[in-house]
């Protein structure tokens, strides 16, 4: 219980003499008490060496970018850490923009995503300089080139296709359509006609093709399946039309490891697959290899992000046949991390602020709301002396549970801690009451 693995922990972790939880070299009994919780604490130099490895790691399999994927988590101080080491960002919202825009990252290193981007978004991201709209309907071409030629710019764009490829973990589902409201389908002859359509608007230039298969992928089995796919498509546009696809991007969609079993391909063993089957690809359908281009979001901010509560109650509930389920219940829940709640998410959760050798003890670790499937980590073995007081850490929350956040019963959001060399320092800070009654403007 004590244990901390090293592929599911930030790779600052390490127990104090107490057994307290010390991240980027910073005590989690000081944070909580600085801070207050529940509190999201994110290790810097963890994300920052993440986003250094996948830069690396991709560039080495012919990738000219790597975005990182803000919808994960996003901050000014996390765009321009990723910024620094070399990333650009893919915002899927004017909001996301707009925290890239404030942390100064230039347009050229911003990726625009949405199958449903406003007017008013697409507005802002051409005026800003965004270097590359994914188109993701019909609609949005002549939207997007209205918004082109109103600014006198010629914009990049990329098509999403969707090739019909599943991926999720180490399973992958391959059809011949994909039946979501993403992209356009790559087998029904909808890609060539956008790709038709861009080639006609002056105010639109093509760079590529798009294509994003699904996330926490645990190996590279879906990829080659898609990226087969796509090829083939950029092959049918250039005979067809003369065109070449010479930007591919193939999306986000590296898995973490939530669990110790959880086994997912390491960063460069990933990349060089990737790029060995695009090359692959490419020399079966006797095209050029395009320059490649990826969005990870979860592989870069998911391990380095750790969520602490403080333990409230501990119920002993007694169940058929005798045996008893002790319910031990923290100070957050389902609107600091929906996962569990949404799709079943399993997570690792260990006593943080003291040492215990105490018998473990099978618990389930709930939330403070109103909703019985409120539940952050379903079954946990835990010491059996737990106590109010005591501080949780839960693994690999950096991604999808700040940025899915929610005010249900008006709790209040979280802070955003990041630790860094010995030193905290809030990068988002805890919302008030006060935040949340500033919104009721009835009178
Ligand atoms: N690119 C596109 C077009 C995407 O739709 C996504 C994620 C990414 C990149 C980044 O994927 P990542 O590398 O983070 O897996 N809320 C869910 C995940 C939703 C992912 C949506 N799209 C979760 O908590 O598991």
């Amino acid at each position: 219980m004590r244990e901390l693995a090293s592929h599911v922990w930030p790779r600052g972790a390490e127990r104090g003499g107490a057994g307290e939880l010390m991240l980027g070299g910073v005590d989690v009994r000081d944070l909580a008490q600085e801070f207050g919780t529940p509190l999201f604490v994110l290790d810097e130099a963890d994300v920052r060496s993440r986003a250094r490895a996948f830069r690396d790691a991709y560039a080495d399999a012919g990738a000219s970018w790597v975005f990182y994927a803000a919808k994960a988590f996003l901050s000014v101080a996390v765009a321009r850490w990723v910024h620094e080491e070399g990333l650009g960002i893919d915002v899927a919202s004017g909001g996301e923009l707009a925290v890239a825009m404030r942390a100064g990252v230039p347009g050229e290193a911003l990726l625009m995503h949405g199958n449903n981007k406003s007017m008013a978004e697409v507005q802002m991201a051409v005026e800003y300089g965004v270097g590359r709209i994914v188109i993701d309907s019909f609609e949005e071409i002549a939207r997007v080139a209205e918004a082109a030629a109103q600014a006198g710019v010629v914009q990049q764009v990329l098509v999403r296709a969707t090739v019909g490829v599943e991926a999720h973990t180490h399973e992958y589902i391959a059809t011949a359509h994909e039946d979501q409201k993403f992209g356009l389908s790559a087998s029904g002859g909808a890609v060539e006609e956008a790709v038709r359509r861009i080639a006609k608007l002056p105010s639109l230039t093509l760079v590529g093709l798009h294509s994003h298969i699904g996330s926490q992928i645990f190996d590279a089995a879906g990829f080659e399946v898609a990226a087969a796919r796509v090829v083939a498509l950029a092959q049918r546009i250039y005979d067809e039309q003369g065109i070449e696809i010479e930007e591919l991007n193939l999306g986000g969609g590296m898995g973490i490891a939530y669990l110790d079993s959880d086994d997912p391909l390491d960063v460069q063993e990933m990349a060089g697959q990737i790029g060995d089957i695009v090359a692959k690809a490419c020399a079966e359908y006797g095209i050029t290899a395009p320059r490649l281009a990826f969005e990870p979001g979860r592989a870069i901010v998911g391990p380095a992000g750790v969520t602490l509560y403080e333990v409230g109650t501990i119920k002993p509930v007694e169940l058929d046949h005798g045996q008893v389920r002790t319910y031990v219940s923290v100070d957050g829940g389902m609107s600091d991390n929906i996962r569990t709640a949404l799709y079943g998410a399993d997570y690792t959760i260990t006593l943080a602020s003291r040492v215990s050798e105490a018998e473990p003890m099978l618990c389930r670790v709930v939330g403070k709301h109103c909703e019985s499937g409120d539940v952050v980590v379903r079954d946990a073995w835990l010491p059996g002396d737990l106590a109010p007081g005591d501080l949780l850490a839960v693994a690999a929350t950096g991604a999808y549970c700040r940025s899915m956040a929610s005010n249900y019963n008006y709790l209040p959001r979280p802070a955003v801690v990041a630790v860094a060399d010995g030193g905290a320092r809030e990068i988002v800070r805890r919302e008030t009451v006060e935040d949340l009654l500033g919104l009721d403007v009835a009178t």
